[in-house]
């Protein structure tokens, strides 16, 4: 499994780091302060967090974890941090909402290192370029089967780490041919980005989409994760925040019927085409036309 490095590399930033590593709590915390304060950002025109579930929720012993919803795509962003490093990871931040994560990155004196996406979304603009722009020394990460551009192309086996803690990247494809699930170093949770969702599954109808490639991501590479492993997908359309693997592997509609059925199921949905399509998957092939 190859580790990726992904520190910053301005000479600014990485002072800025040094001097981070060698400060106490206490002025580590005023040095965060201080790098988002001398930024100019405008946080009070940053909308209102609508919802953030499992606010004081804390897994894997003490990881910060924040889950935000952006409600027209009805699209989850997660925001992942060490409490001792103050290091940050946010996977699928969405464009209209960029300004609230910002709020919250900094309520929490975190330092986003890395923004990803679980893959090229179809149904919104990806909020990574415009995070890139306003939050110095970000790098934004994909799949490399995804054909989008970023700082970091990922593939199977790599890790995005923050602090102590990292994302494991399994590349499960049949969404997209770029859709990866990003697996916490613990197994404790699991972002499955449209591969799989809760009660249901990502559509297999465009952008490459295959059902018998669907069906063999997620038994090989998310059904094998531990039972009590938390799911936590890119969207929900129902109210519903989290699941597990166990639970999905009984209740799931679609994945617990045989592949044949699965296909049958998959090639009926006859679902709509997604309303942003033309414009969300050329934005997001580009990091949301911000990442210039
Ligand atoms: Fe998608």
């Amino acid at each position: 499994m190859s580790c990726l490095v992904l520190e910053v590399l301005k000479p600014s930033v990485a002072c800025a780091l040094q001097l981070r590593a060698t400060a106490t709590g206490d002025s580590r915390r005023a040095l965060a302060g201080f790098l988002y304060r001398h930024r100019g950002w405008d946080t009070q025109k940053a909308p209102v967090r609508k919802y953030s579930a499992n606010m004081e929720r804390r897994a894997g012993g003490g990881i910060i974890f924040r889950q935000l919803f952006e409600s027209i795509s009805s699209t989850y962003t997660y925001l992942l941090g060490d409490p001792e490093s103050r290091e940050a990871v946010l996977i699928d931040p969405v464009l209209e909402t960029v300004d609230r994560d910002i709020k919250l990155i900094e309520e929490l004196e975190l330092q986003l290192k890395v923004a990803v996406n679980t893959h090229c979304h179809a149904d919104h603009i990806t909020g990574t370029g415009l995070m890139k722009k306003k939050l110095y020394g970000t790098k934004s990460a994909i799949s490399e089967h995804s054909g989008a551009t970023a700082d970091i192309l990922l593939s199977e086996g790599d890790s995005i780490t923050f602090g102590k803690y990292c994302l494991n990247v399994r590349e499960t494809p049949g969404h997209t041919d770029g859709c990866v699930t990003l697996v916490a170093g613990d197994q404790s949770m699991a972002f499955t980005g449209d591969a799989l969702l809760i009660r249901g599954c990502g559509r297999t109808d465009f952008q490459q989409g295959c059902s018998k490639k669907l069906y063999h991501s997620i038994h090989t590479k998310i059904f094998t994760l531990p039972g009590h492993c938390l799911i936590y997908p890119a969207h929900d359309y129902k109210g519903q925040t989290v699941s597990t693997v166990d639970e999905e592997k009984k209740f799931n509609p679609r994945l617990t019927k045989t592949l044949e059925e699965f296909v049958e199921i998959m090639s009926n949905l006859n679902l709509p085409k997604p309303q942003k399509i033309d414009i969300a998957v050329p934005a997001n092939l580009v990091c949301g036309l911000h990442d210039i």
